[in-house]
């Protein structure tokens, strides 16, 4: 077996943040606790993880909500997981969450999803290829959009490998979103550091996830992995809406059952 396979892959959910952009429905609970559908929209990401095989899983959350996430999830023993929780005091951005959860990833791989991105079917052909990987770490998802400017955008060469990315650009010829599920090493830890020390906080006060992804892509350590099935960030009223009535129309019943009582 190889190296990355003997360490094991873990699983982060981020759930931080203020929701700001489901605001009013945002003032009294935390955005990951929404319905989609017939599911609260963190059972979608926790989900996406289970399939994946990953059973240890850190959500990292924020806001006043933490005992309805306990009521939903405890310690995940009713869906077969082993569920553990980290809390960010403010809304620092995607990355500054990723760094709480340092402890607990160790030298594992984690796959990393947001708490608001709900993927249709299983990434678990990419996560089995990224354990076996010996050259990239790190692992983008990669889908076209509308709207790139809402977006981390990546643009390619004529072999797919990322060659650029850039957060939320205003005017862009690129429209391949970078998803909100990111699989790495634990060599993510020291780009956080790195940035820290160099770039920092962003102009809106958030340690940024893509300024870590180029980071990899500049080491030439970034894979852009592309799939074939409906993708959302839940994030807006219209992509909660459109998501609720795609799960009514899929009729596959909740992702993330419970196991027993
Ligand atoms: O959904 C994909 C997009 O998600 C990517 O294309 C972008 O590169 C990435 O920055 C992100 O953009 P958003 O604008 O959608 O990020 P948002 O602020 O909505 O945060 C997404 C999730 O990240 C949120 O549901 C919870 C988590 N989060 C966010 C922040 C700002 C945290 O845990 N802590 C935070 O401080």
């Amino acid at each position: 077996m190889d190296e990355r396979s003997q360490r094991g892959l873990c699983g982060v959910v981020l759930a931080g943040g203020w929701g700001t952009r489901l605001l009013p429905l945002t003032t009294s609970t935390n955005k990951h606790l929404m319905p989609v559908y017939d599911e609260p929209m963190i059972c979608k990401s926790v989900a996406t993880l289970a399939r994946m095989g990953i059973t240890e899983i850190m959500v990292v959350l924020g806001g006043y909500s933490g005992n309805s996430f306990f009521a939903l999830l405890g310690d995940g023993h009713r869906y077969g997981l082993d569920i553990r929780y980290a809390y960010q005091e403010q809304a620092g951005g995607i990355a500054e969450a990723l760094r709480l959860t340092e402890g607990f990833v160790g030298d594992r791989c984690v796959a990393v999803i947001l708490g608001d991105n709900v993927f249709e079917k299983s990434m678990k052909v990419h996560s089995d290829a990224f354990l076996k990987d010996t050259k990239n770490e790190c692992y983008l998802f990669l889908k076209p959009v509308n709207d790139p400017s809402s977006f981390g955008i990546a643009w390619i060469d004529s072999d797919g490998r990322i060659v650029n990315m850039e957060e939320k650009p205003q005017a862009s010829d690129s429209n391949l979103a970078i998803t909100g599920l990111y699989l790495y090493t634990p060599r993510v830890y020291e780009m956080i550091d790195e940035i820290l020390e160099t770039t920092g906080y962003s102009s809106r006060g958030e340690l940024e996830i893509t300024d870590i992804n180029r980071l990899f892509m500049e080491k030439n350590l970034a894979k852009g992995c592309y799939f074939d099935c409906h993708w959302a960030d839940c994030g807006t009223i219209d992509a909660l809406l459109e998501t609720s009535v795609l799960m009514r129309d899929w009729n596959l019943g909740p992702w993330l059952p419970p196991l027993r009582d």
